[in-house]
């Protein structure tokens, strides 16, 4: 479904990223780790159009879209939920959900979509009418995947889904992601916490200061020796 080809990315004059290549498959959940700084929000954020690479292509679906625009690869799919949530904070519930089909047309469906969201997140439901700024930071979390779900996605970019959330709350994030990806999302997943998302994907890269440094099987990454040493405190 999505295949990065020897990326390279810059701000300016500074390159943050060199020759990163990464597929995820159709139907995958597919983590991407590494520490502060390694470049992981940068490649979420070239993958949704925020960033133009400055080498390399990024096919989806069979098609470069390299350099397309957020507005267009939000219309063929790809829905990023960013690093800190970025909910508009003096907009309802509502509002923000509403804004992830600010694109869409289809009314009847967007009402469907907006059931499913809170049907997906009780909380949403009890909370709709209040704004983003007075929830909890789990409930912002769910706040900002279901504006993305609004979008009705097929490749799921979520930046730190757990970062500074309780393990509790994280923990009642996963069922709902789950029904997410087998109702046939992909999702490509940024994580703090390398247990939980090797966990809870298939594959996992490991970026180390703008380069990939090791690929594989989630659960061959679980008991790779760097892994455990450089991630899991052992
Ligand atoms: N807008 C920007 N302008 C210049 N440099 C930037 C910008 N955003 C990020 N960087 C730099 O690019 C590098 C990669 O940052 P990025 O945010 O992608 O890393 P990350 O892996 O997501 O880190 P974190 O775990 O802290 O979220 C860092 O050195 C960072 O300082
Ligand atoms: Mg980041």
């Amino acid at each position: 479904m999505l295949r990065v080809e020897t990326l390279d990315v810059a701000y300016g004059d500074t390159q943050v990223l060199w020759d990163v290549s990464l597929e995820v498959g159709d139907g995958e959940v597919v983590a991407l780790l590494g520490s502060n700084g390694a470049g992981k929000s940068t490649l979420l954020g070239t993958i949704s159009g925020l960033l133009a690479p400055r080498r390399g292509r990024i096919i989806y679906d069979g098609d470069d879209i390299s350099g397309m625009s957020p507005e267009k690869l939000v219309r063929r799919g790809i829905s990023h939920v960013p690093q800190g949530r970025r909910l508009f904070a003096g907009l309802t519930v509502e509002q923000n959900l509403r804004l992830g089909a600010y694109l869409r047309d289809d009314g009847l469906a967007i009402a469907e979509d907006l059931d499913r969201v809170v049907t997906l997140f009780p909380v949403l439901r009890e909370r709709f009418r209040q704004y983003a700024g007075s929830l909890s930071g789990g409930e912002q979390q769910m706040c900002a995947i279901g504006r993305a779900l609004m979008a009705r996605p097929r490749l799921l970019l979520i930046d730190e889904l757990s970062l500074g959330l309780a393990p509790a709350v994280v923990d009642s994030l996963w069922p709902a992601l789950r029904e997410v990806n087998q109702s046939g999302t992909s999702i490509l997943l940024v994580e703090q916490d390398v247990q939980l998302a090797l966990e809870n994907s298939s594959r996992g890269y490991v970026l180390e200061t703008g380069r990939l440094v090791l690929a594989g099987p989630s659960t061959d990454l679980l008991n790779d020796a760097r892994i455990v040493s450089a991630y899991l405190g052992v």
